[in-house]
């Protein structure tokens, strides 16, 4: 059965399925378009980029589609709402933010008719994001990369969710890796759509440097391990030689702060400069967000084979919303 569209707002992907997004510069729009191409929202990582950067490639990725384009803004930021203007000025359709709860975001979206989409782990959260105006909620589990707010797997916390919000669409992230658990999700647990990060980091329009992509694919379950991270919160990564020396509790500690770019840091290492290290191609030294199940994807695809795939399989046992 045909997958439903996802309604957001006033707007409508044809294909129930985000690409998250991904700081620093993984998901930019190079990523962006194609996934908007093929009826996805396509999402930009705004976070720890200059404002100016981010507005080039909002512009950039406007002028490439007319397939809805989303920032992804982690409210940890210093220059959280810098961003956010910034974004809404450049033309951004909808802006996607976790790691942290703004209350404010509703308002200037609403002020500015940009949908809003809050990143929850909890029921409490989702519940609040709903009363104060968020269009949709992701609810992103302990199996995803980047920053993790639970230790909950998806399948045991996206149904506490589910029962609390109805709404506003309610979307799934967290190691999902193919169509069929994307029916999964959808047909059984009732979400409305899927966001997705890692298994696009394996495509061929990821902007990260050929030596991440090979990390990915090298990994092996017991690689992909959490960490902590300067945000505050446990990050979820795959084991490189600076990770191990974290594990083995040598100091890597930067010797000044560059960028300035949480509101709190633990000083604990540079987040900025080891994300920037690994996209540039120094794994060694760099950390490398990874979802959970990265071990399970061990081909590089177009974003148009990916899509084709997620439809095909999700189309083949999908049945419908009990
Ligand atoms: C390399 C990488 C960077 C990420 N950066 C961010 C980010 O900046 N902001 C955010 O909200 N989530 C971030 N995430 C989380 C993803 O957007 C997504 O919700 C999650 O990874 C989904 O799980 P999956 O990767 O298993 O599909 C990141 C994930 C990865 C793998």
């Amino acid at each position: 059965m045909k997958l439903p569209e996802l309604k957001i707002g006033s707007l409508t992907a044809r294909i129930p399925l985000i690409q998250g997004g991904m700081s620093i510069r993984v998901s930019t729009s190079s990523l962006a378009v194609p996934v908007a191409e093929c009826g996805g929202i396509g999402t930009i990582g705004g976070s720890a980029i200059p404002v100016d950067e981010l507005q080039e490639d909002i512009r950039r990725a406007k002028s490439q589609t007319s397939g809805i384009i989303a920032v992804n803004i982690m409210y940890a930021m210093r220059e959280f709402y810098e961003l956010v203007m910034g974004s809404i000025e450049a033309g951004v359709d909808m802006i996607i933010t976790g790691a942290g709860f703004s209350r404010d975001i509703f308002k200037i979206g609403h002020k500015f008719n940009v949908p809003i989409v809050s990143i929850v782990s909890s029921p409490s959260f989702a519940k609040l994001a709903e009363k104060l105006g968020a269009a949709a909620i992701v609810v992103e589990a302990a199996e995803a990369g980047g920053h993790l707010g639970t230790q909950t797997k998806l399948r045991d916390l996206f149904p506490s969710v589910r029962k609390v919000i109805s709404k506003v669409p309610l979307i799934a992230a967290g190691g999902i890796t193919n169509g069929f658990e994307m029916a999964e999700l959808m047909d059984k647990y009732g979400a409305d759509g899927i966001q997705i990060a890692s298994r696009f980091v394996l495509s061929k329009e990821c902007s990260v440097s050929q030596k991440f992509k090979e990390v990915f694919l090298g990994a092996e379950k017991d690689d992909i391990v959490l960490v902590s991270s300067p945000v505050g919160l446990p990050g979820r990564a795959i084991k490189t030689p600076f990770v191990e020396k974290m594990i083995r509790g040598e100091d890597v500690s930067a010797k000044e702060c560059k960028y300035q770019c949480l509101k709190k840091c633990s000083y604990k290492y540079c987040i900025n400069d080891r994300l920037m290290m690994s996209h540039g191609g120094n794994v060694e030294d760099g950390l490398v967000f990874s979802g959970a199940n990265t071990f399970k994807m061990k081909e590089i695809l177009s974003v148009r084979e990916i899509f084709n795939r997620f439809v095909q399989e999700a189309e083949s046992v999908y049945r419908e919303k009990k």
